[in-house]
């Protein structure tokens, strides 16, 4: 599709998988925007933001309403904020952030229904009881009943994969409860819920050419293809493309392949969770934004030569959030580097840096969706 597409941002965003009716509603985005970028290749640009985020820093929230055309939550939707206590349910938060995307126009994307890290202490240890489920069908029922006007997409279960574990399955509190079938038996029971929702598996470290990556992938195919072939409700995967610097280049063809093999199996792909962990932060901010903004190229390259990869969403949006942080054992990789009390600052993984500037990286991933524009992404998605 080209920039002179008689298609409206309405029409488009409408056609996206999964898209909730607030994205529809927004005015057209800023040129220079990751968002506007995006779109010309028939994709979706978002980030991920928490509503503390959002309610305390006027300059950071502009900054997501001009880059961003969809929201996805980092925080305020895992199972471990909305229910800490068993059956005290606590929305204010992800209110707010649904409060936010609707009067911005922005789609959000729900993340996670279940994930091993944010399952409250209280209902791991009663999911092995009698009637378990029924504790995952109150648990989705909660949030898929309030905010499925808004989240026409979910990440139904996060991070399933452990290549070592039997079958290439992670041994969560779920599937220790429930078998191997607790992830059909999810996206099925998602499904009742929320009959037109797109519903999604998302992973990590599918990323490089490394024994460990290489295992994972083969471990998250064969689960795609046991899903498919017992007929659950999958209509996409999210890989979360946490890239580092510390583990060398990335494989573009390794990627590719993956990419084919998940397009094949006709499954919509997202890119859900994009940053760069750094590894020596003693270099000079500009050679750091450098080497973060040509890995992020490399990463987006390869990824958007598939049309089924609809939208890139990175986990922040702005350095001053980043889950990532400079560890002791970065420091301590370089002695000497510290040494006149200046910082190495942030870790330098998203688009804009702390003070909200955009960085390499933000150039970078314009240049990709530029350079991926004319392979007409939005034609196989429209
Ligand atoms: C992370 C958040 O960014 C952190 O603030 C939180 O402490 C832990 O979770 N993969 C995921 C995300 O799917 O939900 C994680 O988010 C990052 C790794």
């Amino acid at each position: 599709m080209s920039a002179s597409s008689p298609l409206t941002r309405r029409a488009l965003l409408a056609a996206m998988p999964g898209l909730g009716a607030g994205a529809a509603l927004g005015e057209p985005y800023e040129a220079g925007t990751l968002a506007a970028a995006a779109q010309a290749s028939g994709r979706e640009f978002g980030c991920a933001v928490s509503a503390a985020q959002l309610a305390g820093d006027p300059a950071f929230r502009a900054a997501v309403a001009r880059e961003c055309a969809t929201l996805t939550p980092e925080l305020d939707l895992k199972w471990t904020a909305v229910e800490p206590h068993r059956g005290e349910l606590a929305f204010a938060p992800m209110d707010q952030l649904i409060d936010f995307a609707r009067a911005a126009g922005k789609g959000v994307h729900g993340h996670t229904l279940i994930w091993h890290r944010s399952t409250p202490p209280w209902a791991a240890a009663a999911l092995a009881e009698p009637g378990g489920w029924s504790l995952v069908r109150r648990r989705f029922s909660a949030v898929m009943s309030r905010y499925g006007e808004l989240i026409g997409r979910w990440d139904v279960v996060n991070e399933p994969i452990d290549p070592d574990g039997a079958g290439g399955l992670r041994d969560s509190p779920f599937r220790r409860a429930f078998g191997d079938d607790y992830i059909r038996r999810a996206l099925e029971t998602a499904r009742r819920l929320a009959p037109n929702a797109k519903l999604l598996i998302n992973e990590f470290g599918l990323d490089y050419d490394d024994a460990e990556d290489r295992a994972r992938r083969r471990a998250f195919l064969g689960l795609v293809d046991r899903l498919k072939s017992a007929g659950a409700p999958l209509d996409g995967v999210g890989l979360q493309a946490h890239l580092h610097l510390g583990k060398g280049r990335l494989s573009q063809r390794a990627l590719r392949d993956l990419l084919h093999e998940l397009a094949a199996r006709d499954l919509f792909i997202l890119v859900t969770e994009l940053d760069v962990k750094e590894t020596d932060y003693a270099l000079a901010p500009d050679r750091r934004d450098a080497l973060v903004a040509d890995l992020t190229k490399s990463y987006l390259d390869a990824a958007l030569e598939e049309p089924k990869v609809i939208g890139v969403t990175t986990w922040g949006l702005s350095d001053r959030y980043s889950w990532l942080q400079v560890t002791r054992a970065d420091l301590e990789r370089r002695p000497d580097a510290w040494r006149d009390g200046t910082s190495p600052g942030a870790n330098r993984g998203l688009p804009l840096d702390a003070a909200l500037r955009p960085k390499a990286m933000h150039e970078a991933m314009m240049a990709a969706f530029r350079s991926a524009g004319s392979k007409s992404a939005g034609d196989s998605i429209i």
